[in-house]
Formats: C-alpha cells, sequence, structure tokens
C-alpha cells in the first residue's frame, strides 16, 4: 500500500460558462520519505493538483488515499483535523500574516495548537535560523524581501513537523544560491525528519536535483 496515492484524479474549473478541464485522470503513488519535484509550464495545473494533494480542493471524480484511507470520505471536520495534523504547506503566494512578525508567524500553527508557548518560540526561532533569517526575526512580512517570505512560509510549513510537506516554489522570489539554499533545506529536512515532500519549481536544475521528478502536462502527472 503506498503512502500516499492519488487514483484518476479530475479537476476542472467553471469561470463564465467556460469549462477548464486542469486534471484529467491523474495517478501516482508516492511513498514515505521521498522527495519529488513537480515542473509543468505555467497554467498547467500544479498549484490544483497540490491543492487537491493537500485537501484544500476536493476533485471531481477521483481518489486521494493517505496509508490507503480515502482522505475525501471523512467529513470536512475531519479533513480539516487531517491536514493540519499532516500536511505543511509552502503557497505560491505566502500568505503570512501581515501585523504579525516573522517569529510569530512561524510559531502561528503551533500556537493555534497550544503548544508550549517557550518551546514553541524556541523552535521557530531555529527553525529561522535554519533558512538564514536569525537576524529578521522580528520583521514584519512588509518588512521582508518577497524571497524572506518565502522562507518564513517554509519555516512556518515545518513548525508542526508534518508528514507531508507541499511547496509550490518556494524559490520561486529567490537568488540561485539562495534558492539552492532552500532546496538544500528541503534536502535535510527530508533526510532529518523523514518528511514527504512535493516541491512545485520553474526551475530545471533545482528540478533535477530532486530523487524523483515529475511533469505536470495535458492534464496529465508522469514521471519526467
Ligand atoms: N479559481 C479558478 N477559476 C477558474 N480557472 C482557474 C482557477 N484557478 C486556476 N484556474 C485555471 O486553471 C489552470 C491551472 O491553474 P494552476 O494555478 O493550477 O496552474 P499552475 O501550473 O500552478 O501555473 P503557474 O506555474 O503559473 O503557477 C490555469 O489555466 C488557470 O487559469
Ligand atoms: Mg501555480
Amino acid at each position: 500500500m503506498a503512502f500516499l496515492s492519488i487514483r484518476n484524479v479530475f479537476k476542472s474549473y467553471f469561470l463564465h460558462g467556460k469549462r477548464i478541464d486542469v486534471l484529467r485522470g491523474v495517478s501516482l503513488d508516492l511513498e514515505r520519505g521521498e522527495l519529488v519535484s513537480l515542473i509543468g509550464p505555467s497554467g498547467a495545473g500544479k498549484s490544483t493538483f497540490l491543492h487537491v494533494l493537500g485537501t484544500l480542493d476536493a476533485p471531481a471524480a477521483g481518489e486521494v488515499l493517505f496509508e490507503g484511507r480515502s482522505v475525501f470520505s471523512m467529513n470536512d471536520a475531519q479533513i480539516a483535523e487531517f491536514r493540519n495534523r499532516t500536511i505543511g504547506f509552502v503557497f505560491q503566494s505566502h500568505y503570512l500574516l501581515p501585523e504579525f512578525t516573522a517569529l510569530e508567524n512561524v510559531a502561528m500553527p503551533a500556537l493555534i495548537q497550544r503548544g508550549d508557548r517557550a518551546k514553541t518560540y524556541a523552535q521557530a526561532r531555529e527553525l529561522l535560523e535554519r533558512v538564514g533569517l536569525g537576524a529578521r526575526v522580528d520583521h514584519r512580512p512588509g518588512e521582508l524581501s518577497g524571497g524572506e517570505a518565502q522562507r518564513v512560509a517554509l519555516a512556518r510549513a515545518l513548525v508542526l513537523k508534518p508528514a507531508i510537506l507541499l511547496a509550490d516554489e518556494p524559490t520561486g522570489n529567490l537568488d540561485p544560491a539562495t534558492g539552492e539554499g532552500i532546496h538544500q533545506l528541503l534536502r535535510d529536512v527530508n533526510r532529518d525528519l523523514g518528511i514527504t515532500a512535493v516541491v512545485v519549481t520553474h526551475n530545471e536544475t533545482l528540478a533535477q536535483s530532486m530523487p524523483r521528478r515529475l511533469r505536470l502536462a495535458g492534464g496529465q502527472v508522469t514521471d519526467a
């Protein structure tokens, strides 16, 4: 049984009387601890795919199975609980809370879960140091560069030590050296914490550096 399994998933959008078929029968198995890159043209459906994989968006047809269990068969509260416990997201837009500092943003998911405050802040600080932002913990998102904000979002996605990390272009706003640093960090958390990660990137070199490479095109996901 695969750790995470996508079975014949379809997803379309309807807008102004038009239907856009984005995912057209996607099937894929991910093993626990895999580190995977996902490439594909702009508009191919990479973000859509990550949202379905991460249970944020239900497919029109098909199934997402976590350890053999169909996640969309659960009720909304159960799905939300599963998502909070299991999945860390780095969205294409960082969605940091503007009125809170970098440290508070990273700590937030754990504070919401009522974790120990002192321990949570210590972990958040350590994660910010790992993404190279030890000197920016007191900055609010408006006082960070685009790439720094993206790195804060990555630290926030890791604070609850998720089993699965879904990252949508976490290096989109970064210079090559910082981008490589983030990919190194992804490799480290994959190896050290056993996190299963799917990373969308437009950077071919970084994509190639991942142990498994997927491509999304024509509504299908294939090994690249
Ligand atoms: N809410 C929506 N309503 C209608 N169409 C949408 C919606 N969201 C996305 N789309 C369309 O679905 C297609 C897939 O979008 P998606 O965001 O998944 O692409 P992507 O591969 O992530 O692209 P990029 O590399 O530019 O981020 C696009 O053609 C987009 O215009
Ligand atoms: Mg996208």
